[in-house]
């Protein structure tokens, strides 16, 4: 090996090493629910995969297309096939975080949706969070270690230029499989200090974080889970007006990512 290439081994470990000193060029945007994601969609001018990316069958959508230098996929995961709702849930959201990993092999993941915001905690209705962690609430497992595997706690990948420019609240993010409150996940969801909590993000975070990849979540509060009005209702009436402010936070984050790399953020 020559002097020379040694200089440029050198140089591509440096690049291999550090490779948030690249622009971020490709990011995935997973959202759970159609509402949720359609004003985003149209936001972006993005078209349907007709050839997806995804195996044959499952109702997986990817939704793409270019923004300033960004390569944005939102990665929907369509209708249960039996039932006809959205397949929301930490399965689905595993699963697509999984496969849309595999094969579009992004710098950075996107979690945004909704979620239920406690007052306790300072949310309101219509309020963005940027979350600073996420973890499980409805996994215990009383053993050892094992609770701790349970709760899944990780830290998102750290934004602090980008809270700096944009007004989101910051809060902590607890992922369940149910829309409303048993007293244990109350319990588990305080114990976690949770300011937010939805059906995805840990579980994204838990295979971002097994492939490596950069994930950060942003989430609007639809209904108060500490307050009065029954949280389905609550969220049913609010979740229109308040995908409505996803569409204007979602691309003021995309704004502030384009051209920058991720030690930027
Ligand atoms: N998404 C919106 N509201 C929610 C809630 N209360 N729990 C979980 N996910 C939600």
């Amino acid at each position: 090996m020559s002097p020379q290439d040694e200089r440029s081994d050198v140089a591509e470990e440096t690049m291999v090493s550090q490779p948030e000193k690249k622009p971020i060029s490709t990011i995935v945007v997973i959202i759970a629910m159609q509402t949720e994601a359609l004003p985003l969609v149209n936001r972006f001018q993005l078209t349907e995969d007709v050839d997806s990316t995804f195996p044959k069958g499952v109702p997986w959508v990817r939704y793409h297309g270019f923004y300033k230098d960004l390569n944005i996929n939102i990665i929907w995961p369509g209708k249960d096939a039996t039932l006809g709702v959205d397949s929301v849930g930490t399965i689905s959201a595993a699963l697509v975080t999984y496969a849309s990993i595999q094969a579009l092999q992004p710098d950075l993941i996107i979690n945004t949706g909704t979620a239920g915001g406690f007052k306790a905690k300072g949310a309101c209705i219509g309020d963005v969070f940027l979350a600073s962690e996420v973890a499980f609430h409805d996994r215990r497992i009383p053993i050892p270690v094992f609770d701790q595997y349970g709760v899944g706690l990780r830290r998102t990948f750290p934004t602090p230029n980008l809270l700096k420019e944009l007004k989101l609240k910051v809060g902590k993010l607890s992922t369940g499989d149910s829309l409303d409150v048993s007293q244990q996940d109350e319990a588990a969801i305080i114990a976690n200090d949770a300011t937010v909590k939805d059906m995805e993000g840990a579980a994204i975070a838990y295979v971002a974080d097994l492939l490596s990849v950069p994930a950060i979540f942003i989430k609007a509060v639809t209904d108060i889970v500490d307050g009065d009005k029954p949280t389905a209702e609550e969220f049913l009436q609010n979740l229109a007006v308040v995908a409505a402010a996803l569409d204007q936070s979602v691309p003021q984050v995309v704004d502030f990512i384009s051209g920058k790399c991720l030690s930027d953020l």
